[in-house]
């Protein structure tokens, strides 16, 4: 009875094995954008990836030169940050600045096909084979044609919320006024109707710029490097097998999607935070009554704020009870109080779990979020570009912070926002469920996007997952023919009914008209 439990245990694990084993397949990974927030969620995948035994080529601009790591190759891309023109903050008009974008995108595009160590993996006639292409997926089209070069499926890779042109090209519903659609958002919702009028005109004049002269650059750019005969760029975007969106439903506005798109998120926040370096762990230990904790991110320095800004930000600080470390990247900060600390770099996450901090001010980064709620430390924020306004909205209206305008703020809204934050409990207690949830919500989503990528891998794409929306044309996708033709055709309709009326009152009061005198006639 024993052994034949014993044997049963044994073939069950045996069985278990068979399923646990897994193909090792070769990847290369390209993320063009050079901004470590976009890198490290990428990275921390990749990292997994390899775990699992798959092989990794790893196009980058942030790369860890790991020798410990076996089987992951990165190709260093880091002078693209050289390239980085983006300076203008709090775009109010993300559409309209496109064409900025679109410059350096294509500039950007050219200079990593160019690379010559790149060059030498794609080259035609390379021995290189490739099991899969992982791609950030934002504005560079032309990188599509290296999952054609390899035969291997494509997977789009997002860092923060989808883009428009991303959720046209997989045939997602184009919801112009919807608040996930973070190039549009300026206002918080609800907006009026000449707001959603602007923001469904600003939308397809994008559309236009980026179908036909954004695409036309990539696809020369391409051609440049794979030959004449490339296949249409959009036709290859839109046959990407998944997408990877970082965008988290408790922490965004919810919306319908097509089933390719792959919900990710939290990928870079590590469990365990390292411990802290000696000096900042003095200053925070010994901040009794509470510290603030202040940073604007990695793309924005601070020496990109104005005197004026940096002086009320200053005149603020002073004023509040608590410490406050700044991660501000200039040598002297000018007039500093006695209770800010300064420092050019700051081990975020580690900061961010110290049980002093009282409030994270921030400019409302995607992967600042993920870690302040994951740490459970409320905010201010203060958007300064990109998805950072929708990001700091939806906090807002969580309940878990406060927000503050770059550009108008002054020392008073500061201290009292940051006052009203640190000494409020409830916006504490609503970080903390939020943490919660969120914490149940993502446990799963680094596994489950393995499993999607070794499903890709497995059957080579997914076209069982494709939404035929997304081959219809622009016309078709919202129906906006049919609402043509129905306005046009009861416009006419009722033009109609106008001129045959009037047509037959005449007619009619004539014909009364002339015989009621004849009658007034006959009686006199
Ligand atoms: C590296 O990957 C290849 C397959 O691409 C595999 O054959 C080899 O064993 C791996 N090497 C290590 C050290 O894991
Ligand atoms: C896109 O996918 C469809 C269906 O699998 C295929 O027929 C078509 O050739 C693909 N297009 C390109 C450019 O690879
Ligand atoms: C800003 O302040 C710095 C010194 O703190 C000064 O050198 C600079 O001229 C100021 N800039 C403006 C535009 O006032």
């Amino acid at each position: 009875m024993v052994a034949r439990r014993t044997i049963v245990a044994a073939i069950i694990c045996i069985l278990n094995c068979a399923v646990e084993f897994i193909d090792c397949y070769r990847i290369l990974c390209i993320c063009p954008r050079a901004s470590i927030s976009h890198q490290v969620v990428f990275r921390s995948f990749t990292l997994a990836l390899n775990k699992r035994g798959h092989e990794i080529i790893f196009v980058t601009s942030d790369p860890m030169n790991d020798p410990t790591l076996k089987n992951y190759t990165e190709i260093d891309i880091s002078f693209l940050y050289k390239s980085n023109y983006i300076t203008v903050l709090d775009v109010k008009d993300w559409f309209g600045s496109f064409y900025k974008l679109s410059g350096m995108a294509n500039l950007q595009t050219d200079q990593i096909l160019q690379h010559p160590e790149f060059r030498k993996i794609y080259t035609a006639g390379s021995n290189e084979n490739f099991d899969m292409v992982l791609l950030e997926m934002l504005y560079w089209p032309a990188l599509f044609v290296l999952g054609k070069r390899f035969d291997a499926p494509v997977i789009g890779l997002s860092p923060m919320g989808l883009t428009m042109n991303v959720q046209y090209v997989l045939g997602n519903p184009i919801m112009t006024s919807h608040p996930s659609n973070w190039e549009l958002y300026s206002k918080s919702p609800p907006l009026t109707f000449w707001d959603r009028l602007g923001n469904f005109v600003s939308f397809w004049r994008f559309l236009h710029y980026y179908k036909n002269n954004h695409v036309t650059e990539q696809a020369a750019i391409a051609r440049k490097y794979f030959g004449e005969d490339i296949p249409d760029l959009e036709e290859l975007e839109k046959n990407v097998s998944l997408v990877f969106a970082n965008q988290q439903t408790p922490i965004s506005f919810s919306r319908p999607e097509v089933r390719k798109i792959v919900e990710i998120a939290g990928f870079h926040v590590s469990p365990q935070s390292k411990p802290l370096p000696k000096d900042i762990k003095k200053i925070l230990d010994g901040a009794t009554q509470g510290f603030i904790y202040m940073s604007l991110g990695s793309n924005m320095k601070s020496s990109m704020l104005s005197n004026e800004t940096r002086n009320e930000l200053v005149a603020a600080f002073s004023k509040l009870p608590y410490e406050v470390l700044w991660k501000f990247e200039n040598d002297v900060l000018p007039d500093k109080p006695k209770n800010v600390h300064i420092l050019k770099w700051t081990p975020q996450q580690a900061v961010l779990a110290h049980p002093n901090l009282k409030v994270f001010v921030y400019q409302g980064g995607l992967q600042s979020t993920e870690e302040t709620v994951s740490h459970g430390v409320p905010v201010v924020g203060i958007p300064t570009w990109g998805d950072q306004r929708m990001q700091i909205d939806k906090m807002v209206s969580l309940g878990v912070g406060k927000k503050l305008e770059l550009r108008t703020m002054n020392r008073n809204e500061i201290e009292e926002a940051i006052r009203t934050v640190a000494s409020n409990k409830r916006y504490k207690d609503e970080m903390v469920k939020l943490s919660t949830l969120l914490k149940e919500n993502s446990q799963h989503l680094l596994e489950n996007a393995i499993w999607w990528t070794e499903q890709v891998l497995r059957h080579k794409g997914t076209s069982h997952l494709h939404s035929i929306t997304a081959d219809d044309p622009w016309y078709r996708r919202q129906d906006m023919d049919l609402i043509v033709f129905i306005s046009v055709g009861t416009t006419v309709v009722l033009i109609l009914i106008c001129y045959v009326s009037h047509k037959l009152l005449t007619v009619i009061i004539s014909a009364w008209k002339s015989p009621s005198l004849d009658r007034k006639k006959k009686w006199k």
